[in-house]
């Protein structure tokens, strides 16, 4: 090993030479610049000095030359003291925790294992596959950081390799740039910085502000070449990529830091608890038409993680990179970044709350946006309402069954021989008006398009086809014709959303399919894409680098043309291999574009791909779940982990997709699913009926209490929607987010939050009528009864009868309700309500956003009202922040308020003496009725 290359000598300088900070930065931008020409004399002083000083620090040649440099511009120029550590055979010493996998892409015998420079020692306990048993040693040659430099805003330093690794076409020189996006947010890239690599074309800000206090320190050991990002506060690690080598080569790059802890959350879309299981699990992604099961790739990507710190601050980490990738989580704790192309483009996020850190994330991707008011109501759909008529009974009997319903859907269905932009003249001749008549009686009706286009129609009978072809809109292959597969139509090609042209057919087609039958909202499925020709397209796909990598992540089908096109098809902006996770996230983007543009309204579209960024464009469904018990679970996780995303229109599909569902698993799943931000009953073709109205009149019943739940609390939903849209909250959320400083809230994932103030504890297993839940500490009011729950944070088992969800509002908050209507267009007419949930020591607070629930940029515009409400010394007023004309027709009828110590003598409403009220002493609740208060206006309630 050479002379070890140390950049900075600030912390060598002698204990009696104290400079200040000012000092140390301008003697390193001279340093690191040269600009200082007239100390040129000085400078190479410096550098001989500089040399000296640093080999002396390190002491030996042969040892690993670690030299820190933080952003202030502290250096560390000391050796690392085990230095033995990193040659001989205890360089195979290794806790197995922390073995990280030297034969990523195949399994290897101990002689192959050792010839390409690694350890081989059999695991113990072999029971996990994951588990390596050929494993870098710690001398494993890496990159050495050369040529560091100083920016306004960061540092840069090329990374040089000198010896190849066992993946093909190695990048033997990189470049790291470290940018100090804030003061919360650090973002580090490594590149070939001599021909550019596919980027993920997605808008992220733009920083030229320079962060004044960094909440951050930076560490880079220069060889071998490791970054360790701290938290400066703590000095708490939240990221140290020097436990394994860097790999980087043209179509394999791998990269691996330390946890905080073992609580980590996201690194969707997976099967999984909220809190990620970090014992040998391999998380892939590739996106992929699947019945959602564990250790699957699944229908998204979003390769962003919270982690909770031991000491209950969090951080995030956020790679941007949309190519093939496995992600392994390791209990030393580590995680390995694994991908087959691109750049690493990393932000880290500092948080210090779990919240704060899922808000500086969507600070990066995009806030989502904002949906219409009539989109929080109940969906209904399935597959196989195989005519309008059919369609028509199911709203029917909905309403019958006294179920507010505020969307009617259909699947592929209604197509004309599964074409998009096309009806079936015989079943569904009459679609245009069946669709009037739902906007007639305040309805929605939304239809599923899909991106695979029928090709096979005779010769001049299906425009949509011809006219892609003409516009060049399609994915094309090696040859450069259309890419063909099959899809529900028989023959498709695929439209390829990348090109801006693709936008405007895309648009041209719904806009005439539109003029013909009003639909309200797009459904975007089959988008990962799903392809069902076996072999990738009908001609197969090449023999390539593409089509066979040397690392192929553990995708579902052991190929990634598996139920997809193939990756070496190309696109407008690069290949398939590249852009795949991106294409549901691009046709997202093209609906929602168009939907605005037809409707000149909130778009409203529910994709089942998604990419990091999707939720400014439209909504999720979890896809294919089947009707069990297991997948009711496991829906309360993928929801809260889509809403750390910034996808808070989430939902699954209600009593499950696949299978039959039984009477008692579908009430339960309705009441769940009466708390999904998104609430739909979708069912497949071959399942039996599970639309609410088949069961007895009890499950109906119960279906019906929470169905009218939700519509009660809409007007709180849509303001944790504005909250969302305006500054990146969560809208269901996980307990953890709220109470970080409570571990056990940790792992809770089987209860969830609406926002910070309503808690849902519902059934999700057979033949149960009581629930455990945790409470953490505070005072709890049942929503049904009023009956307070104290806790000190602790669990709780709760009476829970087949029609009973139990739902929660916490002490201290205020919700707005509305008595519900049978669609959100009758629920929005009727008067207001405040559920005025008060402290021990009596204080309540909440706020109402109010618009038209329909208009674009109503925030944008200012066309909105905004109105909090504060409880305190048993006096209840409101403080009107922002008023307009669709608040003006809002008046408040009733307020509730949670306990009250005792009953009031009396109540005075703005000073008059009022006598409708009532108090419940068995609970604390206070009832004050027929208010008639303008919520616009300022107004107080008193009791006393
Ligand atoms: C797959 C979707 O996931 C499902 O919801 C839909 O019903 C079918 N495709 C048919 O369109």
């Amino acid at each position: 090993m050479g002379v070890p290359l140390c950049l900075l000598k600030e912390s060598n300088q002698p204990a009696s030479e104290p400079r200040s900070r000012e000092e140390r930065r301008l003697n390193m931008w001279s340093f690191s610049s040269g600009r200082k020409k007239s100390n040129y004399k000085n400078t190479t002083c410096r550098l001989y000095l500089l040399l000296l000083l640093c080999t002396a620090c390190l002491g030996k040649d042969d040892g690993p030359s670690v030299c820190y440099l933080d952003p202030e511009g502290h250096s560390d120029c000391a050796p690392e003291k085990d230095v033995n550590r990193y040659r001989g055979p205890s360089a195979c010493n290794i806790d197995p925790a922390s073995r990280f996998d030297c034969a990523p892409e195949k399994a290897l015998a101990a002689d192959e294992c050792e010839a390409r420079g690694c350890c081989y020692v059999q695991p113990t306990d072999t029971s996990d596959p994951e588990q390596p048993s050929c494993f870098f040693p710690v001398n494993y040659p890496s990159y050495k950081a050369v040529n560091l430099t100083r920016k306004a805003n960061g540092y840069s330093t090329n990374l040089v390799r000198s010896a190849k690794t066992f993946m093909p076409n190695d990048l033997m020189v990189l470049q790291l740039e470290v940018m100090f996006e804030t003061d919360v947010r650090l973002r580090f890239t490594i590149k070939d910085p001599s021909r550019n690599r596919y980027e993920v074309p997605i808008e992220t800000p733009r920083v030229s502000t320079k962060p004044t206090n960094m909440q951050y320190d930076v560490k880079i050991t220069t060889e071998p070449f490791g970054l360790i990002i701290s938290r400066k506060c703590n000095g708490q690690i939240l990221l140290n990529t020097t436990l394994a080598p860097l790999l980087f080569a043209d179509q394999f790059i791998q990269m691996s830091t330390s946890l905080s802890s073992n609580f980590l959350y996201g690194l969707g879309e997976h099967y999984t608890s909220i809190n990620l299981d970090l014992n040998w699990r391999r998380l892939t992604f590739w996106n992929r038409d699947l019945i959602p099961r564990k250790d699957a790739n699944l229908y998204g990507t979003h390769p962003f993680y919270v982690a909770m710190d031991k000491d209950g601050l969090a951080h995030g980490v956020f790679l941007l990179n949309s190519n093939a990738m496995d992600i392994i989580l390791q209990p030393a704790p580590a995680l390995t970044w694994r991908t087959t192309g691109g750049i690493l483009d990393f932000y880290v996020f500092l948080g210090p709350e779990p919240k704060t850190v899922v808000k500086q994330y969507q600070d990066v991707v995009g806030y989502p946006f904002m949906p219409p008011y009539w989109s929080l109501g109940f969906h209904l759909c399935r597959w196989g309402y195989t005519s309008s008529a059919m369609t028509r009974e199911a709203v029917k009997k909905t309403r019958e069954a006294q179920i507010p319903l505020d969307v009617q859907w259909n699947d592929i269905d209604y197509m004309d021989a599964f074409l998009d932009f096309t009806y079936d003249p015989e079943n569904f001749g009459d679609m245009p008006e069946m669709v009037n008549e739902l906007h007639q009686e305040g309805m929605k009706y939304v239809l599923i398009v899909e991106p695979a286009i029928g090709l096979t129609s005779p010769r001049g009978s299906y425009f949509p086809y011809e006219d892609g072809l003409k516009r060049g809109v399609y994915v094309t292959n090696e040859t450069g014709q259309p890419l063909v597969g099959k899809v529900w139509p028989g023959l498709t090609v695929f439209v390829d959303f990348t090109n801006p042209e693709a936008h405007k057919w895309w648009y041209d087609m719904l806009k005439d399919f539109h003029d013909k039958v009003p639909f309200d909202g797009i459904w975007i499925d089959m988008n990962e894409p799903a392809n069902t020709h076996a072999h990738g397209s009908v001609d197969g796909c090449p023999d390539d680098n593409l089509e066979n990598p040397p690392y192929v992540p553990r995708v579902v089908g052991g190929v990634l043309r598996d139920t997809t096109i193939c990756a070496s098809s190309h696109q407008h902006l690069s290949t398939h291999y590249n852009l795949h996770n991106l294409y549901g996230f691009f046709e997202a983007i093209a609906s929602h574009d168009a939907m605005i543009k037809i409707r000149g309204k909130r778009p409203f579209v529910i994709s089942r791909s998604t990419f990091s960024s999707h939720g400014r464009y439209a909504g999720h469904w979890t896809g294919d779940v089947e009707s069990t018990w297991e997948q009711l679970y496991y829906s309360i996780p993928g929801i809260l982990m889509f809403n750390m995303y910034g996808v808070p229109l989430v939902g699954t599909d209600l009593c499950g997709f696949v299978g039959n569902v039984t009477e008692e698993l579908c009430v339960r799943w309705s009441q769940v699913g009466a708390f999904y931000p998104f609430m739909r009953n979708h069912n497949t073709m071959d399942a039996t009926p599970q639309e609410p109205y088949v069961f007895s009149n009890e499950a109906q019943e119960a279906i019906r209490k929470a169905a009218l739940k939700r519509y009660m609390l809409l007007p709180y939903l849509y303001t944790l929607f504005h909250k969302a849209h305006t500054r990146g909250d969560t809208v269901a959320r996980a307990l953890f987010l709220e109470f970080p400083s409570d571990k056990n809230t940790w792992t809770i994932d089987r209860q969830f939050l609406w926002g910070e103030a309503l808690y849902i504890t519902p059934v999700l297993e057979e033949g149960e009528t009581e629930v455990k839940g945790y409470f953490p500490a505070g005072v709890w009011y049942d929503l049904g009864s009023g009956a307070a729950l104290e806790s000190i944070g602790e669990w709780f088992t709760l009476p829970s009868p087949l029609d009973t969800i139990n739902i929660h509002i916490r002490g201290g908050y205020i919700i707005p309700a509305q008595e519900p209507g049978m669609t959100t267009e009758e629920s929005r007419k009727n008067s207001l309500i405040l559920l005025v949930a008060l402290t021990a020591c009596g204080f309540a607070k909440g706020d109402l956003y109010w618009d038209d629930g329909d208009s674009l940029d109503t925030y944008k515009k200012g066309d909105y009202s905004m109105v909090v409400f504060m409880a305190h010394n048993n006096v209840l007023l409101n403080e009107v922040i922002k008023i307009n004309c669709e608040a003006e027709k809002l008046k408040l009828e009733e307020v509730a308020v949670f306990g009250v110590p005792k009953c009031p003598s009396e109540v005075r409403v703005n000073g008059a003496d009022t006598k409708n009220f009532k108090y419940f002493p068995e609970t604390k609740l206070l009832k004050i009725k027929e208010l008639s208060l303008p919520i616009g206006k300022k107004f107080e309630i008193k009791w006393s």
